[in-house]
């Protein structure tokens, strides 16, 4: 057969692609090895975090992070489809959970389970995450059901935080202490591999981190949980309307970006861009030659 001489074992060893990781692997990290997560909402971003992040959530933090709205509330269903997909797409080792956006869920188990399946079935995601506990436990039980892992979220719940509970750090009262604890207690009962615990005070995030058997995963939450995760925008300084006290800036993007801009518009000013390295040259009668337009990194 033609071409079959050319056959040797050695030409059909191929690199194995990174395994990517699963609900259930980052269950198991509990008390092993912390957990790294962030945010991410692109397909550029998401391939540059893959490999320092064990879980990337596509979070509706996208509503004021890339959408410029003043809180979560009002993404739709569509337009985190539209990013988990780009996110899945970009990645290959980092387990991918999506946010179910507000409004979505919260009526019935049914509604949780068919908002659910569309958002992992039309992404390629491996999760879904969701707000709240005790009030949230048969949304949660019913998509675990259906074969869908669920990464739950306590404490803060921006969804919900307009008006009097607000944007507010979480549990230090005994009441809310109480109420949150049995929040945690109700998502790990309800079958979630994790959860999210945002704002609250260090001695209920350690009393949570040591009463769950699943990871917790803190924002504004302290160094007790199990794991951590932040608005990548936030750590890249592109975030201006406000920062929280939990929040750190590895870098300053935002002030980059706006140099990069500024230096662009006085080279197009002056004439200066583009220069002879970004112009296509030969003209009719010049030897033929077929370039692509893609070039090198
Ligand atoms: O939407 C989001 O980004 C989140 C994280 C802050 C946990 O829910």
């Amino acid at each position: 057969m033609a071409g079959m001489e050319s056959w040797s074992p050695v030409m059909q060893t191929v690199p194995t692609p990174p395994k990517r990781l699963r609900a259930e692997d980052l269950r198991q990290m509990k008390d092993k090895t912390p957990i790294v997560s962030l945010t991410a909402y692109t397909a550029s971003v998401a391939e540059r975090l893959d490999n320092h992040a064990e879980l990337l959530l596509v979070g509706d933090s996208l509503a004021m992070t890339i959408y410029g709205l003043d809180s979560t509330v009002g993404i739709s269903l569509d337009t985190m489809i539209a990013h988990g997909a780009a996110v899945v797409r970009g990645s290959k080792r980092a387990c991918i959970a999506i946010d179910l956006p507000a409004g979505t869920y919260e009526e019935s188990a049914q509604q949780a389970v068919e908002t659910a399946r569309r958002a992992v079935e039309e992404t390629g995601a491996e999760a879904v995450k969701l707000e709240g506990g005790v009030a949230m436990a048969d949304q949660i039980a019913a998509i675990v059901a259906a074969g869908i892992p669920v990464f739950g979220h306590i404490g803060l719940l921006p969804q919900h935080a307009e008006g009097p509970g607000g944007f507010r750090v979480q549990g230090r009262d005994d009441d809310a202490f109480q109420a949150i604890l049995e929040d945690a207690k109700a998502v790990e009962a309800a079958g979630a591999f994790a959860t999210v615990v945002e704002a609250t005070v260090e001695p209920l995030a350690r009393a949570i981190t040591e009463t769950i058997s699943i990871p917790t995963i803190g924002i504004g939450a302290s160094a007790a949980c199990d794991g951590q995760i932040l608005v990548v925008d936030d750590i890249l300084g592109l975030y201006s309307a406000f920062k929280p006290k939990f929040v750190k800036r590895y870098v300053q993007l935002g002030e980059a970006v706006e140099r990069a801009a500024a230096e662009y518009a006085a080279d197009v000013r002056a004439r200066r861009f583009p220069g002879p390295d970004h112009v296509y040259g030969d003209g009719p009668g010049a030897a033929a030659k077929d370039e692509t337009v893609k070039g090198a990194l």
